[in-house]
């Protein structure tokens, strides 16, 4: 078998993984008291793409991979981390998650291996501490939603990146602290995807 079919069916295969695990907290979608989403993942092939952007971004600049450190907001059951993993060769050491539902908890940590802190994103306090930060649009409300955007953005250190998927705040635009590497697909659109850079504070 080629690789690139490999590949394919690998990827396949994960997105089955997720779905099986979809919506597993109460079947709502959200969270009708916190307004929070349950676990809806994003698309696979899609996100190795987004990765793999960044990876090209960071090997460009001759920064070591072994120094990066990503972080999943709302990680659920911790794919999104191991494929991180695997696309920038890095070690589960080098990968955290936050997750508030503590049963998803316990699935990320036994598959990845890495750290997956059980609280809200809100209480969340060493966003200073990663490179990357991953989160497709956790929360259903649009306004909590920009809040957690911005406390993210707002402790992001420069030169670190954040690939956004359904971010709801685009005030950040106007601002000259970041830059867009990458969007696509129509800011109303919950996919909307975006890798973003801090470039000053
Ligand atoms: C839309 S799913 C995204 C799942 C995964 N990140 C992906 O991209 O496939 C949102 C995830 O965030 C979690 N979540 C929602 N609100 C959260 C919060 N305030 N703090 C931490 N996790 C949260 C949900 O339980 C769910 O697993």
């Amino acid at each position: 078998m080629k690789l690139k079919e490999m590949n394919k069916k690998l990827a396949f295969a994960i997105s089955e993984i997720e779905r099986f695990h979809e919506y597993q907290k109460d079947d709502e979608r959200v969270n009708p008291k916190t307004s929070y989403y349950g676990y809806i993942p994003f698309g696979i092939y899609e996100y190795s793409y987004l990765v793999g952007r960044i990876r090209d971004i960071i090997v460009k600049r001759e920064i070591p991979l072994s120094q990066i450190k990503f972080l999943e907001v709302g990680c659920g059951i911790g794919v999104k981390m191991t494929v991180a993993q695997e696309i920038l060769g890095i070690y589960p050491e080098q990968l955290e998650g936050i997750e508030i539902d503590s049963n998803m908890v316990a699935l990320s940590e036994n598959f990845t291996r890495s750290k997956v802190h059980n609280i809200d994103a809100f209480d969340f306090k060493n966003y200073s501490n990663f490179n990357i930060i991953y989160y497709y649009v956790p929360i259903a409300n649009r306004e909590l939603e920009c809040k957690l955007e911005r406390l993210i953005e707002d402790n992001l250190k420069v030169g670190s990146f954040i690939i956004a998927i359904g971010k709801q705040d685009t005030e950040f635009r106007t601002s000259k602290k970041y830059i867009i590497h990458y969007r696509d697909r129509d800011p109303e659109y919950s996919g909307h995807r975006q890798i973003i850079e801090k470039i000053a504070n």
